[in-house]
């Protein structure tokens, strides 16, 4: 058993006077995909956000495969929330994927032919190769989205760290990224995702993190994504009938709404 790729111990982090995560503990586990589900607001972004250190923190220790995140940052991947990022300088798709490559080649370091042909692979990987030479200003959201994983890709990272990576995608981009990430776990990577979509959850992830400002549960599917966990940490958010749909064989789901007549 090697270290964790990522765990969190008492993570508390606070934009103004009360706390956008609140003492969240959460050890991810390798080889994985995971999904951190909860509410909106409940602080998901803001946790992958803490542990990367684009926020600070008030308080908690995080540790990336065993050591500090400093140590280990080349070992990290991560992809925002789509941006409304205004690239108002001209930026070509394969520039954008070759911006994965620089922590390994240093930006002072030339990218050798070798380091282009990965770039290109990484394109092809997401099916975007027909629009290396493009504008990323000029894709869609979604064409936008498969660029920003490959160039996640071309870092060649351990753990991926996403947010929302499906959020206004098309079903084939849909596809095309859950392909990906499907066969980064493959290679025995490390996948934690935002993920918004909870009827997709079994299909797609291994473990899941539920969260409404403190961790709510943590495990596999079947062990953490129960009816009982969703209400803990939805209320009443939860569309209805999506517990029905989710859980249909559950007593508590086909119980019904008034006790049965006597026959
Ligand atoms: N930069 C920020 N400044 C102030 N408040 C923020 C900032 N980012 C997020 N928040 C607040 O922190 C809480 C958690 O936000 P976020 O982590 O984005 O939630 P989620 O990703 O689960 O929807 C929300 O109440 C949100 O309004
Ligand atoms: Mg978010």
């Amino acid at each position: 058993m090697g270290d964790a790729p990522l765990r969190v111990r008492g993570l508390t982090v606070s934009y103004g006077a009360s706390p956008a995560v609140f003492s969240a503990d959460m050890t991810v586990a390798p080889g994985a995909m995971t999904a951190i589900i909860g509410p909106n607001g409940a602080g998901k972004s803001t946790l992958l956000k803490a542990v990367l250190g684009i926020v600070p923190r008030v308080s908690g220790q995080i540790e990336v495969f065993g050591a500090a995140l400093e140590r280990q940052r080349a070992r990290i991947a991560y992809v925002p929330q789509r941006a409304s990022v205004d690239w108002d300088f001209p930026t070509r798709v394969i520039d954008v994927v070759e911006m994965g490559l620089y922590r390994r080649v240093g930006l002072i370091g030339r990218l050798t032919r070798q380091h282009r042909a990965t770039a290109g692979d990484c394109l092809a990987r997401v099916g975007m190769s027909d629009f290396a030479t493009r504008q990323i200003g000029q894709l869609s959201g979604g064409q936008q989205q498969r660029v920003f994983l490959a160039r996640a890709l071309a870092q060649g990272a351990d753990l991926y760290m996403l947010d929302e990576p499906f959020a206004g995608v098309d079903a084939a981009t849909e596809k095309a990224i859950i392909d990906v990430l499907k066969s980064l776990k493959d290679e025995g990577r490390t996948i934690l995702a935002v993920h918004h979509d909870l009827s997709t959850v079994p299909d797609y992830f291994d473990r899941v993190f539920v969260i409404n400002k403190s961790p709510v549960a943590e495990g596999t599917v079947a062990q953490a994504f129960t009816q009982d966990t969703l209400q803990q940490a939805y209320g009443g958010r939860l569309a209805t009938g999506l517990l029905d749909q989710l859980f249909p064989a559950t007593p508590a789901a086909a119980a019904p709404a008034f006790p049965a007549r006597p026959s």
